[in-house]
């Protein structure tokens, strides 16, 4: 079997500028949200992931015509759509097919989709609040093995709804369900995140009404259909914020294009608290970590609080800085498992419950490793970056899930790190790819 994985040379400290593509976490909610339209969509600004792939073959599997205008640049004709059934290897392939069911529910009033993957985290990853909010519009649900049914033969009526914890995926998928509901539907305690803001922008455009994407309150005034529309995703809130840290550990100096610095504010300021010199201008922010750098406390909070998903290479980031470091992830508790690898390189991390301990060390030394998951497989390549000699980072396949061409930025921006080819994973004398 061929396995990939990436070989990086460390010790370079990261220099130029880079370009930030389109959000994830917005366009897998977006990318399903055109089933709701009658019409052609046109969604531009779209990151060449394999969640993005992953959604578009689902897409096609159930009837939508998709085609692409140029590498970025997205049409999906959803007319055609007929079929409300996900098979379990699509559902199991990305999180976010669970925005099937609220945007089928909307357009088609039944949904099968499986229970969604995604990464594991090494706790639970419930969907209850995804179902509560559904079966408070109307929906029935019915479970056989790992198949979730959904139906409303009456239609969805728009109803209150309180989220009992901040979800952003339930915040998503309940405003899906809800755009094409009978009468207003009001969701309590949101999610605030920019990609909310993003779908819910998109959905308006398609003809919706939705107030307050954004708020711990949405209002959505129910419409009988949507229309097809063209939309431009908002830039990537991780990505960014991953090359923003990258640069941080590698104590060099980048400017990264293509963002909302106010996504970005909760990284910049823990970053500025390190000692790290962070300047932003229009669309851009700079990086400066040519000083000597301190460590930080850090605790994970649904947004404008800093992002669990920058949790894994925040910490990489924070093994190389001076002093100790608290990080605690208030989202996912058990998000902690790639801190064994950073070990290996020389990091000085304990974890106690959902808390890091890290004691930063001069310097991390390269060694073979493992991405156990999207963030803690970026984390994995910036300890790599970071490090004196060689580290190898095995399992890319889920860093491919949300990084579009992280070794062709990365090499851009001067470091030494090729995608390689190994049929032996204890063996890594390949042929580099890329
Ligand atoms: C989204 O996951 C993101 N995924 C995750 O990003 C991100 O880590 C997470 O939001 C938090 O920001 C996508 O957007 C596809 P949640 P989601 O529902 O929606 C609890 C990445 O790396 N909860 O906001 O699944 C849950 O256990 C990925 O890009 C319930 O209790 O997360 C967690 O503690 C990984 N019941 C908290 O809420 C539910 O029904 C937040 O989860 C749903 C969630």
């Amino acid at each position: 079997m061929i396995l990939e994985e990436y070989r990086i040379k460390g010790g370079v400290s990261l220099s130029g500028d880079i370009e930030i593509g389109g959000a994830k976490n917005a366009v897998v909610g977006i990318l399903p949200a055109t089933i709701i339209t009658r019409g052609v969509c046109v969604i531009d600004n779209v990151p060449m992931i394999q969640d993005v792939i992953s959604m578009l073959r689902i897409l096609e599997s159930i009837g939508a015509k998709v085609n692409f205008r140029n590498s970025h640049c997205v049409e999906i004709d959803a007319r055609g759509v007929r079929c409300c059934t996900v098979d379990y290897d699509q559902s199991r392939r990305l999180r976010a097919s669970y925005y099937l069911i609220g945007a089928m529910l909307g357009r088609f009033g039944t949904a099968n989709v499986c229970m969604p993957g995604g990464c594991d985290f090494g706790g639970a990853r419930p969907i209850d609040l995804h179902i509560r909010g559904f079966q408070t519009l109307g929906a029935s649900f019915s479970f056989a093995g790992d198949l979730i049914t959904a139906t409303s033969p009456c239609g969805l009526r728009g109803k209150t709804f309180y989220f009992d914890k901040v979800s952003v995926g339930a915040t998503m998928n309940v405003m899906l369900a809800a755009v094409t509901a009978a009468g207003t539907t009001r969701l309590e305690n949101c999610a605030k995140e920019p990609h909310i803001v993003d779908l819910a922008n998109f959905l308006n455009l398609c003809g919706a009404n939705i107030r307050g994407a954004g708020t711990d309150t949405i209002t959505i005034r129910g419409v009988s259909e949507l229309h097809g529309a063209d939309y431009t995703v908002m830039p990537d809130q991780i990505e960014a914020g991953t090359y923003m840290v990258a640069a941080a550990a590698t104590r060099g100096k980048v400017t990264i294009n293509n963002v909302t610095p106010e996504h970005l504010e909760s990284i910049t300021a823990k970053l500025r608290e390190c000692g790290v010199i962070v300047e932003e201008s229009g669309d851009s922010v700079t990086v400066d970590a040519r000083g000597s750098l301190v460590g930080c406390n850090v605790d994970t909070q649904p947004h404008p609080g800093f992002p669990t998903d920058m949790q894994p290479q925040m910490t990489a980031f924070l093994a190389t800085c001076r002093g100790n470091s608290f990080i605690t992830d208030s989202v996912w508790a058990s998000r902690f498992k790639y801190t064994d690898s950073l070990n290996k390189m020389g990091a000085k991390i304990r974890v106690v419950s959902n808390t890091a301990f890290v004691e930063g060390v001069p310097g991390l030394t390269g060694a073979h490793i493992k991405a156990t998951d999207l963030r803690a497989g970026a984390a994995m390549v910036i300890a790599g970056l970071a490090a004196e000699g060689v580290t190898t980072v095995e399992d890319i396949e889920h860093i491919d899930r949300g990084y579009e061409d992280i070794v062709g930025k990365l090499t851009a921006l001067g470091a030494n790190i090729t995608r390689v080819q190994t049929t032996d994973p204890s063996s890594s004398q390949v042929a580099a790819i890329a």
